[in-house]
């Protein structure tokens, strides 16, 4: 029992104690303090520069049909997908999405590419040029595109943006080909409806546009 008329001395702990059992008290709650470094690490990431870095990477700026269109692209982003879904040009159509039909070709610097087959982020610095981009733009239509009117090819038309381009890109190689040279040219696009006579016929008239349009 304590006596309250004469209280023991309070024993008073020397500077040099208490520190040394700071010290070992650091020490043995090393991973409290790893904790709480990791944490202030965490803070940093979201407030500061790190993260911001994150986001810019993100956001880039493609060539689309002749203008520069920045977006926000997640790294395993396919272009068919931004093409559509970011920035609204739905010609491009998605198919089997998995690079066997051809419907989402569009044309990166003049070659014929399967946009479902190729991630946004690897086109920063080429041109992209989808169906939409064809036409002049005081609306003349690509000969290509007058070749399929005045044939009156395709039935649903599903298969035509990937047939068009694929036949845009082949013509800069081959301007002049045989029927069966176009054939080979767009066979990597399938067409659901089976109209591929029809298809090939509207494509050559395309061809003989082309060449009438280039001698002017
Ligand atoms: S959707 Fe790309 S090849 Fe079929
Ligand atoms: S015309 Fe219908 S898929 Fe080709």
């Amino acid at each position: 029992m304590i006596d309250k008329a004469n209280p023991p001395a309070i024993e008073s702990v020397p500077n040099s104690v208490s520190r040394r059992d700071f010290i070992k008290g650091v020490i043995t709650s090393g991973v409290a303090v790893s904790s709480a470094s990791y944490l202030f690490r965490a803070s940093t990431l979201l407030h500061g520069q790190q993260l911001s870095a994150g986001v810019s990477e993100r956001l880039i700026t493609v060539n689309v049909n002749g203008q520069q269109r920045r977006v926000d692209v997640m790294k395993q982003e396919t272009l068919a997908w931004t093409l559509r879904y970011k920035l609204g040009l739905t010609g491009t159509k998605l198919g089997c999405d998995r690079a066997e039909c051809g419907s989402c070709t569009v044309l990166i610097d003049d070659i014929p590419y399967y946009s479902c087959s190729v991630l946004t982020h690897t086109v920063r610095s080429r041109k992209v040029l989808t169906i939409e981009g064809l036409a002049s733009a005081d609306g003349t239509l690509h000969p290509v595109q007058q070749g399929v009117i005045d044939e009156q090819g395709f039935q649903c038309a599903f298969c035509m943006p990937g047939f068009l381009m694929t036949a845009v890109g082949y013509l800069k190689t081959n301007p002049s080909p045989t029927r069966q040279q176009l054939a080979q040219g767009v066979s990597g696009c399938l067409c659901r409806c089976q109209d591929y006579d029809k298809i090939l016929t509207a494509l050559m008239r395309g061809a003989e546009n082309t060449r009438r349009a280039q001698l002017g």
